[in-house]
């Protein structure tokens, strides 16, 4: 048994390759930062094989595949926000945010989906957000590209089970969780850290990956960890598109950006 994860660096994607690894899977661990990925090998008791690539260079992104015949489960965890209003961010730095939240999730999608399908086993759990539901002022591009994200694994795993194939799709939909996110997008909740509801709020990184697995092997399709994150997605559907971005607009507000 074995697990290809990206982003296995920190975060979510670390907690998972621990979570597999103590139900007895073999991992790959895809991140660019190597020392990190050698410490999570030092940490685990099965087989870690350390892949140091960077997701947004397509020949690196591409090669993954070639582990889609060795791996039962792939988890596109590697993501980053860019946080600020879309006239002042950096378009660069955004760009390699949709390669890498977009371009490199939909191409090792595609590719192991393919080989999955073929040999008819299989599950890829893709990590989207809560935002995916959402209009995202001050976090505009992000939010659109976990949308993609959500919207892509849902018509994938609609048409795997229209094919009856046992390849299973999910896809994660967390609201915030306890991991670097806030210190690579250069925001934090501030003051508001200090407040019980945002303490409630933010989920431990662990928490969510156990819920996600767990949620996954059942072969849940949409995985929203959290019962206040699962109201808001259903609030969603019943409050009109300018009201959300408003509410949202609020919350970003308060965040601050750090020094
Ligand atoms: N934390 C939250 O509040 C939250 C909420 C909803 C969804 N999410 C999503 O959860 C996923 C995991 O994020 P996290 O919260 O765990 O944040 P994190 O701790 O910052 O982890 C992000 C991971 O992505 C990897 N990564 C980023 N760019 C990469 C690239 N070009 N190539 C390879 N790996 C790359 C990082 O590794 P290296 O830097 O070592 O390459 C790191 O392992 C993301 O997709 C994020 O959008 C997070």
């Amino acid at each position: 048994m074995k697990a290809l994860i990206t982003g296995a660096s920190s975060g979510l994607g670390w907690d998972m390759a621990h979570i597999l690894s103590e139900k007895g899977y073999d991992i790959i661990a895809v991140a660019r930062r190597a020392e990190r990925l050698e410490a999570l090998k030092s940490e685990l008791k099965t087989e870690v094989e350390v892949i140091c690539a960077d997701i947004t260079d397509m020949e690196q992104c591409k090669a993954l595949a070639e582990k889609a015949d060795e791996v039962d489960i792939l988890i596109n965890c590697a993501g980053f926000g860019v946080f600020g209003d879309l006239c002042s961010t950096d378009l660069e730095r955004e760009l390699q945010m949709i390669d890498t939240n977009i371009k490199a999730l939909h191409t090792l999608t595609k590719q192991f989906a393919i080989k999955f399908k073929k040999r008819d086993s299989g599950h890829i759990l893709n990590v989207a957000s809560l935002a995916s539901f959402f209009p995202g002022p001050l976090f505009s591009a992000y939010y659109a590209s976990k949308s993609y994200v959500l919207r892509l694994s849902q018509g994938l795993a609609q048409e795997l089970k229209k094919e009856k194939s046992k390849v299973k799709i999910s896809v994660l939909c967390p609201g915030p969780v306890h991991t670097e996110f806030g210190d690579v997008a250069n925001v934090s909740f501030g003051r508001g850290t200090e407040n019980r509801l945002v303490k409630k709020i933010i989920l431990p990184s662990r928490k969510v990956s156990e819920y996600a697995i767990k949620k996954m092997f059942r072969g849940k399709e949409v995985i929203i960890p959290g019962v206040i994150m699962r109201i808001a997605a259903f609030l969603r559907r019943i409050v009109p598109d300018k009201m959300l971005a408003s509410v949202v607009y609020l919350i970003q507000s308060k965040k601050c950006i750090k020094k």
